[in-house]
C-alpha cells in the first residue's frame, strides 16, 4: 500500500502513514502523543492539528461541525478524521499534546524509620578449588545462611544467570539482596540498595528514587502518562484496551516504557545505576493499576464494577517488562473498590489520623474523585465521576497545566488579570485557572447562581449563537483567536464541583454528620495542590468552612507510595486500611440525585438533605 511522510512540527519527528491510516493513528504508532479523549470516534475534538503542507482527505461531517471555513482554509482538521494523500507536515498545538504538563511530584515529607522488605548482607564465599567444587549458588546460599544466621533457600534465576561471572569479578565477596527466604540479586561490597516508588496516575505519572537503608528520596520526577494518548480519563482508556487482547497489552507497553525510562532518569540524577533499585512500589486509580499488572479491565467499567483483585500484590517486575535488578519485586498496594484505587489507599496511608478524635476529610480531585471522611478510626469512602473538565478537557481553551496555560485570574473592575505557567503567553487555560474564572465570573455577577451567563457584560459576546466570555482577546492575543470561557464549558465545570461536592455531602450524610463538624480538609493531588481553596468555596465546590482547616497536601499518593516501600509495617497498615473502609457507591444514596441538583449551583450553602440553604 502507498505511503506518505508525515513530519510532525514542532517535535521535529517524521514517519511514514499509510493511505488508510489515520494522521491520529500514524501519530500514535510513532510515540507522537496527539490527546485523542473519544479514542478517534470525531466526537472530543481534542486532536486538532494543522495541516501545513500537503494534501489530506475531504472534511467529515465532524469537522465541519468544529472548524469554520476560514479555519479548514487554514488546514485545521481533527487529526483521527484526516488522511494523507501525499507527504505532509502537521503543526501539533500545545493543547494538542499529551506532553510537557505540569507534573505535582512533591507531597508531604516522609518521616518512618526505614524497615525495607529487602534487605542487603554482605558474604564472603571460599573460593572453589578442584577439591570444593561445590556449585556457586550453593556456596552463595550456604555462605549467607552461616553467616547471617538465615535460611535462605533460592536464588531468582534471572539472578543465577548472572551469579558465575559476577562473583569472580567480584573476588568472591558480595551484597546479597534477601526478601524473605529468596536472594533476589547481588551486587558488589558496599553497594546501595535503592527503591523505587512510583504514583500512577490516569494523566501524570510520578516517580521517587529512595535510599532504602535511610529511606531519603534521592530523586523525584514527574512525567505525562503516555497512554493519554488513547484517551484521557479512565473509561476511554478502559473502552480501548477492550477492543482486543493487543490494544490492552500497547497500554501495558507504553507504561512499561515510560517507568523504564522515568527510573534511567532518576538513576541518572543520582548518579545511580537502574540495577540498584532493588525494590518497587506502585500506587494508582484501580484501572491503572490492572492495566499496569495485565489483569483484564473490562468489569470495571459494568455494574457492580468489581476490580480482579483488591489485596496487594507482588509481582517479579522483570515479568511485567520492568527493566530493575534481577529478580526485584513490584508491590501493588490493595485497591478499596472499582473506583477507588490503591492511590487512595496511599493517601489515607499518608494522611489519614485514625488516632484522632476530630472528623476529616480527605479528597484527591482527579479525573476520578476519590473522598474519604475518617471519624473516630472508621472511613468511609465514595468515588464521583468529576471528569477531565478541571484537567482542561471538554473545556473550548482548556488545556493541561503546560507553559503558557493561564492558572490563575482575577477580574478586576471588569479588567482580567492572570497569570500564566512560566510567564509565557497565554495559549489556553488549565484546571486551577478555570476554577478561578468560574469563581470570578460568578462573583462579578456575570454568572448567576444556576450559572447562566449575563448578556450583558462588555467581555460577553455570542458565537454562533453561543455565548462566551472574552478572557484574552484577538487584539491582546495579536491577532489569534480569542481566550474564552463559554456557556458550555460552564456547565461541564458546574457538573464536575457538583459531582465533588455531593461526594462530601453523601458520606456526611450517611454517617449522620453535619459539615459544620468537619475539623480538617486534606486537598490531595496536583489540581487540588493549585487550586485557591477560597474560589473552589466561592463556587460551592467545597463546603464553607474557615480556610485554615484546608490543608492542601501535594501529592499524598506519592508520599503514601514512599512510605509504603521503606516501611513493611506501613504495608501492614495499608493493608489494614483497607480492609476496614466502608465504600458507599453514590448511585445507591437515595437522596443521591437531589443533592446532585442543589450542588451544581454556584455560592457558598450548605446542603441538608437535598436542600440548599445559602451562607451570605
Ligand atoms: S475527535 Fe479526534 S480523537 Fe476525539
Amino acid at each position: 500500500m502507498k505511503t506518505h511522510k508525515i513530519n510532525f512540527e514542532p517535535l521535529g519527528l517524521s514517519g511514514r502513514c499509510r493511505t488508510n491510516e489515520s494522521l491520529l493513528a500514524c501519530a500514535h504508532r510513532f510515540g507522537v502523543g496527539i490527546i485523542s479523549l473519544c479514542g478517534g470516534k470525531g466526537n472530543c475534538h481534542s486532536c486538532q492539528v494543522q495541516v501545513l503542507t500537503g494534501t489530506v482527505s475531504e472534511p467529515t461531517p465532524h469537522e465541519l461541525e468544529v472548524f469554520s471555513s476560514q479555519q479548514l482554509k487554514e488546514g485545521w482538521r481533527l487529526a483521527c478524521q484526516t488522511y494523507p494523500a501525499s507527504d505532509c507536515t502537521l503543526s501539533l498545538p500545545p493543547n494538542s499534546l499529551t506532553t510537557l504538563q505540569r507534573v505535582q511530584v512533591e507531597g508531604q515529607e516522609v518521616a518512618v524509620s526505614p524497615e525495607p522488605t529487602v534487605t542487603a548482607y554482605q558474604v564472603k564465599l571460599s573460593t572453589p578449588s578442584l577439591a570444593d567444587p561445590q556449585a556457586d549458588a550453593d556456596r552463595l546460599l550456604e555462605s549467607l545462611n552461616r553467616q547471617h544466621r538465615l535460611r535462605c533457600n533460592h536464588i531468582d534465576f534471572s539472578a543465577l544467570r548472572k551469579l558465575p561471572p559476577q562473583l569472580r569479578s567480584w573476588n568472591w565477596q558480595c551484597r546479597a539482596s534477601v526478601r524473605a527466604d529468596e536472594v533476589i540479586t547481588l551486587g558488589p561490597w558496599p553497594s546501595r540498595q535503592l527503591g523505587l516508588a512510583i504514583d500512577l496516575g490516569t494523566s501524570k505519572i510520578s516517580g521517587y528514587l529512595i535510599d532504602l537503608g535511610s529511606g531519603q528520596t534521592l530523586a523525584a520526577k514527574g512525567i505525562t502518562n503516555p497512554q493519554a494518548s488513547y484517551g484521557a480519563d479512565i473509561i476511554s482508556r478502559i473502552s480501548y484496551a477492550m477492543k482486543s487482547p493487543g490494544k490492552g497489552a500497547r497500554l501495558q507497553k507504553v507504561v512499561v516504557e515510560a517507568l523504564n525510562q522515568l527510573a534511567i532518569d532518576l538513576c541518572a540524577e543520582a548518579s545511580a545505576e537502574v540495577e540498584e533499585i532493588v525494590d518497587t512500589v506502585a500506587v494508582g486509580n484501580t484501572a491503572m493499576h490492572h492495566l499496569l499488572a495485565g489483569l483484564p479491565v473490562g468489569q470495571l467499567a459494568l455494574a457492580p464494577f468489581v476490580p480482579a483483585v483488591s489485596r496487594a500484590l507482588n509481582i517479579k517486575a522483570g515479568n511485567l517488562g520492568l527493566h530493575i535488578a534481577p529478580g526485584a519485586y513490584l508491590h501493588l498496594l490493595p485497591n478499596i473498590a472499582g473506583f477507588v484505587g490503591a492511590d487512595h489507599t496511599a493517601v489515607l496511608l499518608a494522611t489519614a489520623d485514625t488516632e484522632s478524635k476530630g472528623m476529616m476529610i480527605a479528597i484527591d480531585i482527579g479525573t476520578n474523585t476519590e473522598v474519604s471522611l475518617i471519624d473516630s478510626g472508621k472511613i468511609v469512602t465514595t468515588s464521583c465521576a468529576s471528569g477531565p473538565a478541571f484537567e482542561g478537557w471538554h473545556i473550548k481553551d482548556g488545556m493541561p497545566a503546560a507553559s503558557g496555560a493561564i492558572e490563575r485570574l482575577r477580574i478586576v473592575n471588569d479588567n482580567i488579570q492572570y497569570q500564566t505557567i512560566d510567564g509565557k503567553p497565554a495559549i489556553g487555560i488549565c484546571g486551577s485557572g478555570i476554577l478561578d474564572a468560574m469563581a470570578q465570573l460568578y462573583l462579578a455577577g456575570v454568572l448567576d447562581k444556576g450559572g447562566r451567563m449575563a448578556r450583558n457584560h462588555p467581555r460577553v459576546r455570542s458565537e454562533n449563537k453561543h455565548l462566551e466570555f472574552v478572557l484574552v482577546s484577538e487584539e491582546e492575543r495579536d491577532g489569534r483567536r480569542a481566550i474564552v470561557i463559554t456557556q458550555q464549558d460552564v456547565r461541564e465545570l458546574q457538573l464536575a464541583k457538583a459531582a465533588i461536592r455531593t461526594g462530601i455531602q453523601v458520606l456526611l450524610e450517611t454517617q449522620g454528620h453535619r459539615e459544620e463538624k468537619i475539623q480538617k480538609v486534606i486537598i490531595a493531588g496536583a489540581f487540588g495542590t493549585y487550586i485557591d481553596v477560597a474560589n473552589a468555596i466561592a463556587i460551592g465546590m467545597l463546603p464553607s468552612l474557615p480556610l485554615d482547616r484546608f490543608q492542601q497536601v501535594g501529592n499524598a499518593a506519592g508520599t503514601g507510595a514512599r512510605l509504603a516501600l521503606i516501611s513493611l509495617s506501613k504495608r501492614g497498615e495499608a493493608q489494614k486500611i483497607v480492609s476496614g473502609v466502608r465504600y458507599i457507591e453514590l448511585a445507591s444514596v437515595p437522596s443521591f440525585n437531589k443533592t446532585f441538583i442543589q450542588a451544581s449551583y454556584l455560592g457558598r450553602y450548605r446542603l441538608r438533605q437535598g436542600k440548599r440553604e445559602e451562607i451570605d
